[in-house]
């Protein structure tokens, strides 16, 4: 089914400037960047890279930084904006990459746009080098969970709490705002867990990052009080040989048996 990104990547260019949005600009930018200083990371792949902002972050003489994403009209802006830069179409699930080619992936908001959860895991343990190294950011699977429109209100009548229904069960929605209009997938965190851990990775960071001190307003207010988003890190097997098999877990057959009446539902974003 189709997924509204290349009718959206227009609106999605604009809302994201050159500098990104409140979130990334205020939150995310930052906890990523501070996972990389100081590391040695010489081939980097930014899987679902959008227009290429983050990729554009990253370079240094020593390192090649790839983007990759299934949006053309996203990959053509983003070689626009950086004619020496590597980006290509293609999905997570099925990566144009020989087996080996990265010591980090980064996956910068695009976990939850990506339909093949399992299958693009498999693929980051494809083609990291052996104890490579994957970093993402993802919205919280609360947040994913929430109705807009069953929002609390607080004493000052501002929107603040998120009533999570379904939280379990694994689900696709339209997330809607700013002339966007993709599908996004809720998933609940342990089936993000359960994902790495069955392809053999082990978890080195986990954070729910918040913006910087020096941020005082409603949005700010908002991050503090709920969190949107998650960061971490995880390290792929050293030893390839060594990785598991992946079966289903307890906790992932649960989710392919509700998975059977999944449906898609409307749902404004919460970003
Ligand atoms: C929310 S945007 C994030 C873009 C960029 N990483 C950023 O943070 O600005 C999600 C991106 O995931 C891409 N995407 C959708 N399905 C994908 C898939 N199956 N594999 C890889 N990327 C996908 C979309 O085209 C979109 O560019």
């Amino acid at each position: 089914m189709e997924d509204g990104w290349e009718a959206s990547a227009g609106a999605w260019i604009d809302v994201m400037g050159d500098e990104g949005d409140w979130g990334r600009k205020h939150v995310l930018d930052a906890a990523l960047l501070a996972r990389l200083e100081g590391r040695e990371f010489s081939r980097i792949l930014d899987v679902g890279c959008g227009e290429g902002r983050f990729c554009r972050m990253l370079p240094h003489p020593d390192r090649t930084v790839v983007g990759l994403d299934p949006t053309e009209d996203l990959i053509a802006c983003a070689r626009d904006r950086d004619p020496h830069g590597d980006y290509q179409v293609g999905t997570a699930e099925q990566m144009p990459f020989p087996g080996g080619s990265f010591d980090l992936i980064v996956s910068y908001l695009s976990l939850i746009d990506i339909s093949g959860l399992q299958q693009a895991v498999g693929e980051f343990s494809r083609v990291l080098r052996p104890g490579g190294t994957v970093l993402i950011a993802n919205l919280t699977s609360f947040r994913t969970a929430s109705l807009k429109n069953l929002t609390n209100r607080d004493e000052s009548d501002r929107s603040f709490l998120c009533s999570v229904d379904r939280y379990m069960e694994e689900f696709w929605y339209w997330s809607e705002w700013s002339g966007i209009r993709v599908k996004n997938w809720h998933r609940p965190l342990s089936a993000y867990m359960s994902a790495f851990l069955q392809h053999g990775f082990e978890l080195r960071f986990f954070d729910e990052p918040l913006p910087g001190s020096g941020e005082s307003n409603d949005q700010a207010d908002a991050f503090r009080r709920a969190p949107f988003f998650v960061t971490m890190e995880w390290q792929s097997a050293a030893d390839p040989a060594a990785r598991p098999n992946p079966t289903p877990s307890p906790v992932s057959r649960t989710i392919n048996r509700q998975n059977r009446r999944t449906r898609g539902r409307q749902m404004r974003s919460i970003r």
